[in-house]
């Protein structure tokens, strides 16, 4: 069966890590078709778009989108991100953002003392409406009284799929779920998520739930991430703290995440962003690009390769090559070649 990846290698360091990733993909041999879509902000600045008006019908008749990523210093990022990765998501419904933190051996921790058995988080974030709804609007332009809106939008079905999706990960894992809100100050939208998680808990009674507020949760993380197993967040503290989650891993660089909804074509892409103050220089860590590649495969139901694929990726970790943000000093290609090289062998 041959797999119709679309490939979306974006702007600044996207390209360089998409390469490897695709390089990895290619070693195990599979079936694997690639369509190369050259939008982002070059495509933006020739065509004044971020992506062509069919973009959507484009992607979805793929089975899966490699993104690498999006974002240049010459357009705004509203503008950037609106015409592309936002607009992807919520369009195509991909309501579920899934992100590993785990921190593999070989990788340095910021956290003093802690090391691989203590870092093993799976976070989910809402990844269509909240705080990223896009409601809202400005007007009195450039007055003193210039008001601008940005309203958050939860509804009981957006929160209730993301938040059971989360209970069913974790009902496969060590059974916990921590649920983030900030539901002290905040008293309609995340009070309405409380109250699903507790509904949806019912259905669950082997995985014991907590309701932990945002800030607390941060502090927490960095204390003791061995106390978390899965994390179900809104849209906007579910990216925040997958940044932090990224650090306690051992940096951006090594961040994967999965676009996902039941039924989808999903989208795949490193966490890092476009990084442009080092694109080019061939230094970006591809681990990110290539852990998201191997969560693509597991989502086409190619479950042993994705295997394959981690396998190969913790033993470069562990071994080397590593780039210089993971204290070696590799370039992108060579750990790139190192992780394929596991896989023809
Ligand atoms: C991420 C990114 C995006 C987000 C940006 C680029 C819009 O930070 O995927 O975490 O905030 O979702
Ligand atoms: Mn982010």
């Amino acid at each position: 069966m041959t797999h119709r990846i679309a490939v979306l290698p974006g702007d600044g360091v996207g390209p360089e890590v998409v390469v490897e990733a695709r390089r990895v993909v290619d070693a195990l041999g599979l079936g694997v078709e690639w369509t190369e879509l050259p939008w982002g902000s070059a495509w933006y600045h020739e065509h004044g778009a971020m992506m062509p008006e069919d973009a959507l019908d484009v992607l979805s008749a793929h089975d899966a989108v490699l993104m690498g990523a999006i974002g240049d210093p010459t357009v705004p990022d509203h503008v950037t991100l609106w015409g592309s990765i936002l607009a992807i998501r919520q369009r195509l419904d991909l309501w579920a953002n899934v992100r590993p933190a785990r921190l593999l051996p070989g990788v340095p921790c910021p956290l003093v003392g802690r090391g691989p058995e203590h870092v093993d988080m799976l976070f989910v974030r809402e990844n269509t409406e909240g705080e990223y709804a896009g409601v809202g609007g400005r007007s009195h332009r450039g007055l003193a009284s210039e008001v601008a809106l940005e309203t958050s939008v939860f509804t009981r079905s957006g929160v209730e799929r993301v938040v059971r999706y989360a209970f069913g990960l974790a009902a496969g894992r060590r059974a916990i779920l921590t649920s983030a809100t900030k539901s002290n100050a905040s008293r309609f939208g995340y009070v309405l998520w409380d109250e699903v998680v507790e509904e949806v808990a019912a259905e669950f009674p082997g995985v014991r739930v907590e309701r932990v507020l945002v800030d607390a949760l941060a502090a927490r993380m960095v204390r003791d991430p061995a106390g978390l197993d899965v994390v179900v967040a809104s849209n906007l503290f579910g990216d925040v703290l997958t940044d932090l989650a990224a650090a306690i891993q051992g940096g951006m660089g090594m961040a994967a995440s999965a676009n996902v909804a039941p039924g989808a074509v999903g989208l795949f892409e490193p966490v890092h962003g476009s990084a442009p103050d080092i694109a080019g220089h061939g230094v970006a860590n591809p681990c990110g690009a290539i852990w998201s590649a191997a969560l693509m495969l597991e989502h086409l139901g190619e479950a042993e390769a994705a295997a394959r694929v981690i396998d190969a990726l913790e033993a470069v970790c562990r071994e080397g090559p590593r780039t210089r943000d993971i204290g070696g000093d590799a370039g992108t290609g060579e750990v790139g070649a190192a992780v394929a090289a596991r896989l023809v062998a």
